[in-house]
């Protein structure tokens, strides 16, 4: 049986690898892309989803376009990390598909009514649709099976600020709003439904690296050329299969992003996590608690507070992403994805 997924994100190059693996799952349906500004503009992002739609031949899938700004607080964007254009050195093919006529927090609750209980949902960008779709549909989070929100830092610092997570950080209001709705949504207790947050303390345990990124392409049965610290910026991909040129030549903007951070060369595949444990939510350990949002801090705008002592007195409003294995997670990730792209292009 196959689980209708619906998935937000601000594609970027980790977001598109999500997609790709959940376009690569067969066990997943995906029902609806939401597009979000965050690490581009919401019609680069629009644009970035139709052509991996093309790219993964994927049949029709409607692509919803979100708000040009956050809730309050002025968009900002991250060319410098995911190129750009949002997908590094790689280029998508072009396509016809155009957009749905209603925008993204319009598609959230019609997806959510159309497969009411069963909907699989995965938040990988910031929350300005998915909050904006809370206001449009308040039962929204009883439509829901699940929830995984790529977001937030758990007693961990933020990769924006000092103390905030991207995803967070870009619209704070928003994510406040998501998370105080399903602290107060009917008494929704644990483990049921409410959303599995995945935050920095938990998704940069999953280091994508070159020598993994050989392993897909091998995978694939592509041709490819290993990738290093000391190649030339900018190297273009030599894979002889598509899908993993276009991988590789994103994965190689992200390599050099995080190096450049002395991440060393490798690259966090935040939304890809996300993406996995939305269809199989024992890959990561997870606590009970009450998240809210700082909103005022002059300091901490954006910071994610976990009440992991109740100090609060509130009820329980997340599951917090505690503990995962990355081997685990790559293992599943090589082998759907390089089969996916054997598939599409062999
Ligand atoms: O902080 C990581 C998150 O911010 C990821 O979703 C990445 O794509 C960016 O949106
Ligand atoms: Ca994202």
């Amino acid at each position: 049986m196959t689980l209708p997924v619906f998935v937000d994100v601000d594609t970027g190059v980790d977001d598109a690898m999500a997609l790709v693996y959940l376009f690569a799952s067969r066990e997943a349906e995906v029902v609806g892309i939401a597009s979000t500004a965050g690490n581009v503009g919401v019609q680069q992002v629009c644009e970035n989803n139709l052509g991996l739609l093309e790219l993964c031949k994927v049949g029709d899938v409607p692509v919803s376009k979100g708000s040009e700004q956050p809730i309050s607080t002025p968009l900002r964007t991250a060319e410098d990390t995911h190129g750009p254009e949002g997908m590094g050195y790689a280029r998508l093919p072009r396509t016809d598909r155009q957009l749905t006529p209603y925008d993204a927090a319009e598609a959230w609750v019609r997806a959510a009514r159309a497969h009411p209980g069963e909907l699989v949902a995965v938040a990988a960008g910031p929350l300005t649709n998915l909050a904006l779709a809370l206001r449009e549909e308040p039962a929204l989070p009883k439509l829901l099976r699940r929830l995984v929100i790529m977001g937030g830092a758990f007693d961990y610092r933020g990769n924006t600020t000092p103390v905030a997570e991207w995803n967070i950080s870009v619209d704070p209001e928003a994510a406040a709003e998501v998370f105080a709705v399903w602290g107060s949504a009917w008494g929704l207790a644990p483990p049921k439904h409410v959303p599995i947050v995945l935050g920095l303390n938990l998704t940069e345990n999953i280091a994508m690296t070159p020598a993994l990124l050989s392993r897909l392409a091998a995978e694939a049965e592509s041709s490819s050329l290993p990738m290093s610290v000391l190649d030339d910026r900018g190297t273009r991909s030599v894979a002889s299969n598509p899908l993993i040129a276009v991988l590789e030549d994103a994965m190689r903007f992200y390599f050099e992003f995080h190096f450049d951070q002395n991440e060393g060369y490798l690259a966090h595949l935040h939304d890809p996590l996300a993406a996995a444990v939305a269809l199989d939510p024992d890959l990561v350990a997870c606590r009970a608690t009450t998240v809210d949002v700082e909103l005022t801090g002059t300091l901490t705008k954006g910071m994610t507070i976990a009440d992991w002592s109740n100090r609060w007195g509130r009820e329980a409003n997340a599951l917090i992403g505690v503990g995962v294995n990355p081997e685990l997670f790559f293992d599943r990730f090589v082998t759907r994805v390089g089969a996916f792209a054997k598939r599409l292009y062999s």
